[in-house]
């Protein structure tokens, strides 16, 4: 059967791809980041997962106005490295797993969580930088080292879900991956975060104190983390700190309890907190 064995939360600052694609990691501004993730990258190595089950948010490329679903599921086969702002990263294309894709769909909509089917979509910085994070440059013409099944979570436009909303869609998706049949090591992200203000009189604000908090929380007392209001994101966290309902979604696919294998946390990286944690399913 499938399992979930882990679940990791990282921030997916687009600036951090950028300096991973300039080759500028080993500046004084970049190392402590990058420092943080060294265990990060070897424990990816000794734990190789077959399908990162990857909840991030789209920021325009794929969506725009016109159309914004709030859960948004890439059944597809491929998925193409697009962005807004520096544009497409030199990354390979994403590889999707199609018959657990439609597996997970099958189960959660029927489940009562009712998804948006992504049969073609773009991904960026969101979906493209923590895949770099924790694998480390990977070239352009090679094969990213897994299979990647993409859900989109609208935190862009309000109303976004809300947190609880988000674990308890995680859960549904462990009852999915939990149900299907092959021998198959999933490992779930969830992406974005911390606290992060992008514009408007607040730019540039962090809550490093809030943020420490809510590693805690997440690690070892999730239903704590799943009450959290829009309100209070928005209050503590800056307008973009409501990225971190993503990491709930991770959460509620992982056991009520388990092992916190790895923490990270930098500020700055851009605008951004960075934030990180391993989490481990016990056996
Ligand atoms: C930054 C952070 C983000 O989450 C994002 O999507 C874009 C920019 C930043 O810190 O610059
Ligand atoms: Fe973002």
């Amino acid at each position: 059967m499938a399992k979930v064995t882990a679940g990791v939360a990282v921030s997916h600052v687009p600036a951090i791809g950028v300096a991973m694609d300039t080759g500028i990691t080993d500046q004084p501004y970049w190392q402590p980041v990058f420092k943080g993730f060294e265990f990060s990258r070897q424990w990816m190595k000794d734990n190789k997962p077959d399908v990162i089950f990857l909840v991030y948010n789209d920021h325009c490329t794929a969506f725009d106005a016109s159309c914004i679903p709030t859960f948004a599921l890439g059944c597809a086969a491929e998925f193409t490295p697009a962005d807004e702002g520096w544009g497409p990263r030199p990354v390979p294309v994403v590889k999707g797993h199609q018959k657990l894709a439609s597996h997970i769909a099958q189960s959660v909509i029927l489940d009562e969580f009712d998804l948006t089917i992504m049969n073609q979509m773009d991904v960026d910085h969101g979906l493209t930088v923590p895949l770099s994070v924790m694998f480390g440059e990977v070239d352009k013409d090679d094969e990213w080292p897994c299979l990647v099944i993409p859900l989109a979570v609208n935190v862009v436009q309000y109303p976004a879900p809300t947190g609880n909303r988000c674990y308890q869609l995680g859960k549904a998706i462990r009852r999915a991956i939990d149900s299907y049949p092959e021998d198959l090591n999933v490992m779930v992200f969830g992406t974005g975060g911390m606290s992060h203000q992008l514009q408007a009189e607040r730019a540039g604000l962090i809550n490093a104190e809030w943020d420490k908090q809510f590693l805690d929380d997440v690690s070892q007392n999730p239903v704590a983390a799943s009450q959290i209001t829009h309100l209070e994101y928005l209050r503590e966290t800056g307008s973009e700190g409501i990225e971190m309902v993503m990491w709930l979604v991770m959460r509620g696919a992982l056991d009520e309890k388990v092992t916190e294998v790895h923490r990270h946390y930098h500020v700055p990286a851009s605008n951004t907190a960075v934030g990180h944690l391993i989490l481990e399913n016990h056996e």
